[in-house]
């Protein structure tokens, strides 16, 4: 697996023929990589001739510094993993080359944006189309992979490649799960032991045949603070806070639930 850690150095390999077996599939990451993370990389390698896989912890979509302080960077496993899955290449860019505008330009959502997870976290989503955006011109790949934990952000980013005319195809990749439900999550290693003990019931709540405003209620009584349950796209939605951390997850609704 090839290292790299510039645009330039990148379109200088790409041009060069280093990949020019055919397709490349694109995995954009922050790290702390997990087996989500692994299914689709390996959904990559099995659809294209070559893929190629990005670490980086985007500052501009994080609107809580504390969070962004506390985000893990494992990246030694992180690149064992990659290496594990004959990845061939990891981009590693670093904040001031991705960012060496200051962030001056930056790719503004409206609506969709401004629900769900866009009324907790303001700014979050520019930030995140911002960087997926550079990616995307960066790498040039024939397809990119995101999963559907962050639905609402690969609703946004399809959105935007199709409004901007972009090259790459989005592809969703559906939510992998822990053996007791939890969604897979680079958060997760955040989570104390009681909470992780307890953390799966947001989840089980999710799915119950309850209106969202009585889920609500019994997450607050099982120890979340939850921000919001509301449904859209045939799916319901979800993000509470545990402890310090914050998760979100969502499931299909077939019909009415309740
Ligand atoms: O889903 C993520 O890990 C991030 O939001 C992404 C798409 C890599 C952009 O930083």
């Amino acid at each position: 697996m090839k290292i790299i850690k510039t645009a330039e150095k990148w379109k200088k390999l790409k041009a060069g023929g280093l990949l020019k077996r055919g397709s490349i599939g694109f995995v954009p990451t922050m790290g702390a990589l997990h087996e989500g993370h692994l299914s689709l990389v390996r959904r990559s390698i099995k659809e294209n001739a070559a893929t190629v896989v990005s670490i980086f912890v985007n500052p501009a979509q994080f609107n809580d510094k504390g969070d962004l302080k506390r985000y893990p960077r494992p990246l030694k496993d992180d690149i064992k993993m990659l290496r594990a899955e004959k990845t061939d290449l990891l981009f590693l860019p670093d904040p001031g080359r991705m960012y060496a505008d200051g962030y001056a330009y930056r790719v503004a959502g409206q609506d969709i944006s401004k629900e769900l997870c866009g009324v907790y976290r303001p700014g979050h989503f520019d930030g995140v189309l911002t960087v997926v955006m550079k990616l995307l011109n960066i790498i040039g790949a024939d397809r990119a992979y995101f999963g559907e934990k962050d639905y609402q952000q690969y609703i946004l980013i399809k959105g935007m490649a199709e409004a901007f005319f972009m090259d790459t195809e989005i592809i969703p990749c559906p939510i992998l799960r822990e053996a007791d439900g939890l969604a897979m999550s680079s958060r997760n290693r955040l989570l104390k032991p009681e909470e992780r003990k307890r953390a799966p019931l947001f989840h089980a709540l999710l799915e119950r045949r309850l209106p969202p405003g009585r889920i609500k209620k019994e997450l607050s009584a099982a120890g979340f603070r939850p921000e919001y349950v509301e449904e859209r796209w045939g799916r319901r939605f979800g993000a509470v806070k545990l402890g310090k951390v914050r998760l979100i997850d969502n499931v299909r609704v077939v019909g009415s639930r309740w």
